[in-house]
């Protein structure tokens, strides 16, 4: 969602190999099981590994503090790495059936626009996530007055580049799509935030969720048509937590405050999307009832680092402010976002959840990527 306008080259991420990632020993044995050959994954920033600053390389995305904590500034949305680098981790040391030089080196998901996919030629999955992308096409979202102020990209937008891109790979990436994992998502969330930006009332925000979840069951029946026998569709975070949300409202009313410090209006608002969302995987699964398709949960993993916080390492005093960013009680305002000129970053943002008041840290998504490993890969039943 930031806006601002630092200058710089776009990053080349095939360098990217180089850097260490942590290895849960426990999660392994679940991944195993899986040994999925690909992944291709839809969705915005919570996914991003490099299509947006392809498209856009003013984007802040582009640039240090983001990616701070990795070799170089990749257009992930944290100052590390993401949920999907840390599930994607165990594609092809489990069946090295790629080239060489991807096999345990270049665990990552090549964004679909970067250059450098091609030295690859895709091997091991796609990303087409975009940051900023809405699960409805910029038109329709126009038609309501609302507008997507990052990108022109959209789900569907990223569908037709899976179309493309599925057209055009060889054999071995055809076949390999029975084995892949498809992750739809997290999608939707961007729809919400530029509506709550463009001051869309109450009634207006209900109205827009079934449109959002027919474009997500729209897309997940698309990806069964392209072949996809696993596909996880996650669900929106808790808003009403993030500081992005609690610098905006700000409500003087306690009583519009959970056990939390968290915005009840805004995460229900959240758990309203994600209780339709579940209803139409059960749909679907009921429609297909040959492809396994899994609910992502990522508003019980977030709810389940914060209320582990201190356990889990993160500064509990902290747990509501940005690590990069500046203004009062959540170091968030949106006029100077993390990237602006001058704003700073804290020493220690591993004992920070949130990077930037919008997106988490590579810390809080790694939490994440184990609870998640353990919550969905039981249940794509990877053993039979
Ligand atoms: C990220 O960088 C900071 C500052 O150098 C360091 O304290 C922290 O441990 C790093 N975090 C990770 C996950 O590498
Ligand atoms: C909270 O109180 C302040 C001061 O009384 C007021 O200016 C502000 O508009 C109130 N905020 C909301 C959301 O009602
Ligand atoms: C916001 O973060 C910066 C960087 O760590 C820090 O200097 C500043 O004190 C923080 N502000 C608040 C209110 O926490």
């Amino acid at each position: 969602m930031a806006t601002s306008s630092v200058f710089c080259a776009s990053a080349l991420s095939f360098l990217f190999h180089f850097l260490l990632v942590p290895v849960f020993s426990h999660d392994v044995n679940v991944l195993q099981k899986c040994g999925f050959k690909a992944i291709y994954q839809l969705g915005d920033s919570l996914a991003d590994t490099g299509n947006l600053i392809r498209e856009n390389p003013l984007s802040p995305y582009a640039w240090f503090p983001y990616g701070m904590n990795l070799s170089k500034p990749t257009g992930r949305c944290s100052n590390g790495l993401l949920m999907i680098d840390f599930i994607g981790k165990f594609r092809y040391s489990l069946f090295p059936v790629c080239l060489p030089a991807r096999s345990a080196k270049l665990p990552y998901l090549d964004a679909y626009l970067n250059p450098a996919r091609f030295f690859y030629g895709g091997c091991g999955g796609v990303n087409f996530a975009v940051a900023g992308s809405t699960a409805l096409p910029v038109e329709a979202l126009l038609l309501k007055n609302i507008m997507n102020i990052v990108t022109k990209e959209s789900l569907s937008t990223q569908l037709e580049w899976m179309s493309t891109y599925f057209n055009t790979c060889s054999k071995d990436c055809v076949r390999e799509i029975e084995s892949s994992l498809f992750m739809v998502g997290e999608i939707g969330g961007n729809d919400y935030n530029y509506a709550f930006l463009f001051h869309k009332t109450t009634e207006e925000m209900k109205a827009l969720v079934p449109e959002v979840i027919k474009a997500i069951e729209d897309a997940v029946v698309k990806v069964i048509g392209y072949g996809a026998r696993r596909v996880v569709v996650p669900g929106n975070f808790p808003i009403g937590c993030f500081p992005v949300y609690l610098s905006q409202f700000q409500p003087n009313d306690t009583a519009a405050y959970d056990e939390f410090k968290c915005i009840r209006g805004l995460n229900s608002f959240a758990s309203y999307h994600n209780e339709l969302l579940k209803q139409t995987v059960e749909g679907l699964k009921k429609q297909y009832p040959d492809v396994i398709i899994v609910y992502g949960d990522y508003y019980k993993a977030f709810m389940s680092i914060y209320q582990n916080a201190q356990s889990l390492g993160f500064d509990t005093k902290s747990i509501q402010k940005a690590c990069c960013g500046t203004g009062d009680d959540h170091n968030f305002s949106l006029g100077r976002t993390c990237g602006d000129f001058g704003v700073p970053v804290c020493p220690n943002p591993d004992q920070y959840i949130s990077w930037d008041g919008i997106h988490l840290t590579q810390k809080a998504y790694q939490h994440m990527a184990e609870w998640l490993i353990n919550d969905i890969f039981p249940k794509l039943q990877c053993s039979s």
